[in-house]
């Protein structure tokens, strides 16, 4: 079923286990994505940034998310990731988008609550779950770069009064966490995670995913993690195939002998996450 995050996350919930929530790049590696997820017999949520989103279309993203969800019977979320603006927001919605993120993070407390409920109230109206954020995540994503030294941790003094003024449906955390981390991995401050998870019953999300080490799962579940992103790692798998298919290609050769191989090392990946995801006790 093509639908918003809050009944997959409230399983995940029930169940004990985080839902992978993965960004796609380009229309190539998307059904992909899902087909991982389907033999896998898992949710899933398909996330893109504002830019890959006005570059493939945000329709034919949604008809593709859709009419898979549709064909084989898997419950699928399409998720705007780390909007800023609410006009971008309102066009994804707009097209059928059925989630979102606003990402006020570089915003005041005050500023970011104001902004996030507006989201809210026009996402909730058109049954379009929302993901809002507090604190920061390191690192640089579509052009956005946030320091070591910039970075904010998530003020749980803060996370309760933003939960209930906001409305959002999911929380992303800053616990230490930064994008496209693929050589490194990060050290997660667990302890920050817990008091907030004591402070709100909410789906909490972790960004940077790629970074996370695998063995840090099962804590990140215990302590209220239940959307999982994870980028980079799809994105690095996709590229190296391709360096070394189109390296020594023939010109004239059809297209897909060399992107085949790319979308299956990101199958592989996605179904090794949600593996981990679902195992992970
Ligand atoms: P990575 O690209 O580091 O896996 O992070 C993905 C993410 O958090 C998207 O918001």
């Amino acid at each position: 079923m093509y639908t918003n995050f809050i009944p997959i996350l409230k399983e995940a919930d029930n169940l004990n286990y985080t839902v992978g929530a993965f960004n796609t790049h380009g229309l190539e590696m998307l059904p992909d994505i899902i087909m991982a997820t389907y033999e896998e017999g898992m949710p899933i949520i398909i996330q893109t940034s504002v830019d890959t989103a006005k570059y493939i279309g945000y329709k034919n993203l949604v008809a593709i998310c859709s009419n898979m969800a549709d064909e084989y019977m898997v419950d699928v979320t399409l998720h705007l990731d780390h909007a800023r603006n609410f006009d971008d927001i309102k066009d994804a919605i707009d097209a059928g988008y059925s989630s979102v993120m606003f990402d006020g993070s570089n915003l005041s407390f005050k500023e970011n609550i104001m902004k996030t409920k507006r989201v809210v109230e026009y996402a909730h109206k058109r049954g379009v779950s929302v993901e809002g954020e507090l604190g920061t995540i390191g690192g640089t994503e579509e052009g956005i770069c946030v320091k070591e030294d910039e970075k904010i941790y998530t003020n749980p003094e803060d996370v309760k009064i933003f939960v209930e003024l906001t409305g959002v449906d999911a929380l992303a955390v800053g616990i230490g966490t930064n994008h496209g981390q693929f050589k490194s991995k990060t050290k997660i401050n667990f302890e920050l995670l817990k008091e907030i998870h004591d402070k709100v019953d909410i789906p909490l999300v972790i960004h940077g995913g790629t970074g996370v080490n695998e063995d840090d799962i099962p804590k990140l579940i215990k302590y209220g993690i239940r959307k999982f992103n994870v980028g980079t790692e799809l994105l690095v798998a996709w590229t190296k195939e391709a360096i070394s298919n189109f390296e020594n290609t023939k010109l004239n050769k059809s297209l897909r002998y060399n992107i085949i191989p790319c979308n299956k090392s990101v199958k592989d990946v996605v179904k090794n996450k949600i593996k981990v995801f679902r195992d992970s006790k």
